[in-house]
């Protein structure tokens, strides 16, 4: 299973699916980082794994479908099967979303369907909330509005700052991504051996 992790700023959801995989906790390889943000420090952390990068500036391109088109160029070209998107900011469009149709996969900081969007520790803070958490869905094309596959509720300490939350909620999700994506790769192993069996 090769897998192609999207990223635009400090990837330490990057570094935690890296990590797993080194570990052997994750049955994947990891052949490509894409990077929206050339220059973002989850590059650094492909080139000290030898996780070769492709980056590019939105603004280069004539718009979403075509550098949509170079990425899924790119895919293809790694024999890609599966996308985790770790703190891409920026809506998939189409042209990628039907490339890879059911195999594009996002974490976002909250539990959906609350706070979606930008700064989403920082939305559940401000409303004082007393749960908040970490979520994985499908990806379609609303702001983190697919399908949930997995949710772990973290509270909200009276002794919490924003930063010892944010530091909780990524804890969480370095555990919790690797872990999902892992059972994602298990369930449908299992199902394509199943559906050859069938055959
Ligand atoms: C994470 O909190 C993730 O949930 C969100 O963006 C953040 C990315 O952080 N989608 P990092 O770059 O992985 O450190």
């Amino acid at each position: 299973m090769k897998l192609a992790v999207f990223a635009s700023g400090s990837g330490s959801n990057f570094q935690a699916i890296v990590d797993a995989v080194e570990e052997g906790r994750l049955q994947a390889e990891i052949s490509l980082l894409v990077c929206d943000k050339p220059g973002a420090y989850a590059e650094k952390r492909a080139q000290t794994h030898g996780i070769s990068v492709f980056s590019f500036h939105p603004k280069e391109y004539s718009g979403k479908a075509a550098f949509e088109e170079e990425i899924v160029k790119q895919l293809r070209q790694q024999e890609i099967d599966m996308i985790i998107l770790a703190g891409y900011m920026r809506l998939i469009g189409p042209t990628l979303l039907h490339s890879y149709e059911g195999r594009i996969f996002n974490i976002h900081p909250s539990l959906l369907p609350a706070f979606p969007g930008k700064d989403a520790i920082g939305q559940a803070w401000r409303a004082g909330v007393k749960v908040t958490g970490a979520t994985i869905h499908m990806v379609d094309e609303g702001m983190d509005t697919g399908t949930i596959i997995a949710q772990e509720a973290i509270p909200v300490k009276a002794t919490d700052s924003l930063q010892s939350l944010t530091k909780a909620i990524q804890a969480v999700e370095h555990r919790l991504y690797p872990d999902t994506i892992q059972s994602i790769i298990e369930k449908r192993t299992l199902e394509g051996s199943q559906i050859k069996n069938e055959h």
